[in-house]
């Protein structure tokens, strides 16, 4: 048997054409959504990264100012950027790409965007309202995740969901998103032990350990949901998932590619933060 293919990409052009209509409705009003990216240093992915956001503000029609910066900024030097932008009238979302460089207080930074501008929901404030089940900006992978899930036409509620991965920007953040939906959460990580045997209990599997191809047939039940958001650049140039897709795909069901899947979920998300903190701050 041969998965069904949960495609990210037709999924984030259906919200990209509704935020469209929804900017097309501000602009009548006037207001119009601006994001800032800051980008330090000349680390390649975050270059691409940068680019793809710039490209769709522009494509949706949103503001867009990018703040390209040498790697020797300093901390006090960001922290001034991150404050003039957080009064700017113009900007109603900013995003500082991470990695920062090694003497720059990540931290720090984050702490010091403004709550309501907060676009990538990394914020203390936005992750404690995430926990709670509070209105907040939620994180875009995690809220993407969701979000394709449900589109794909998926009940969670009650479903055994297993998370494999617990990093604070994707991990954590999903597995709370899950149970807010109604399933029962099993979160494993690099020290789980029998893990494929866990894994195997799920009904909705998720997948964000940062290790290419690691997750065979053996992790997946027969029939069970697998959302990849792997995304490991292989010596040969190549992006490869966790998931190891070719085998799996035999024997589980509904399944999300990389490239085509989680990806392009998380630049659409982070348009609709952008979009929702406009309306908050202009509504
Ligand atoms: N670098 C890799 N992923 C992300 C993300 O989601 N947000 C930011 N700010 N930087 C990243």
């Amino acid at each position: 048997m041969t998965a069904t293919i949960i495609s990210g990409k037709q999924v984030s052009e259906e919200i990209r054409g509704s935020i469209a209509g929804e900017v097309r409705a501000l602009a009548a009003k006037g207001v119009v959504p601006g994001l800032a990216v800051v980008l330090v240093g000349e680390d390649p992915a975050s270059q691409v990264y940068v680019r793809n956001k710039e490209k769709a503000c522009h494509d949706l029609g949103f503001y867009s100012e990018v703040h390209r910066l040498p790697a020797e900024t300093s901390q006090a030097d960001l922290l001034a950027l991150v404050d003039r932008l957080n009064r700017k009238g113009d900007i109603d979302g900013i995003l500082v790409q991470l990695p920062l460089p090694g003497h720059i207080d990540e931290k720090a930074v984050i702490n010091a965007i403004a709550v309501d501008k907060d676009v990538d929901g990394f914020h203390p404030v936005n992750v404690g309202n995430l926990v709670i089940g509070d209105d907040s900006l939620l994180p875009c992978t995690p809220a993407g995740v969701i979000e394709l899930i449900k589109r794909a036409g998926i009940s969670l509620s009650g479903k055994h969901a297993v998370v494999i991965g617990r990093s604070n920007i994707v991990g954590k953040p999903v597995s709370l998103l899950l149970q807010r939906e109604n399933a029962t959460v099993t979160m494993c990580h690099s020290r789980t032990e029998r893990m494929a045997e866990i894994a195997r209990q799920a009904d909705v599997l998720v997948v964000a350990i940062g290790r290419a191809n690691f997750i065979d047939a053996s992790y997946v039940k027969p029939g069970a949901v697998v959302i990849d958001v792997g995304m490991n650049r292989l010596e040969n140039g190549k992006l490869a998932g966790d998931v190891d897709f070719e085998s799996v795909k035999e024997v589980s069901g509904p399944i999300t590619p990389v490239p085509g899947g989680v990806g392009p979920m998380t630049i659409t998300m982070l348009m609709q933060n952008t979009l929702i903190a406009a309306k908050r701050h202009h509504g």
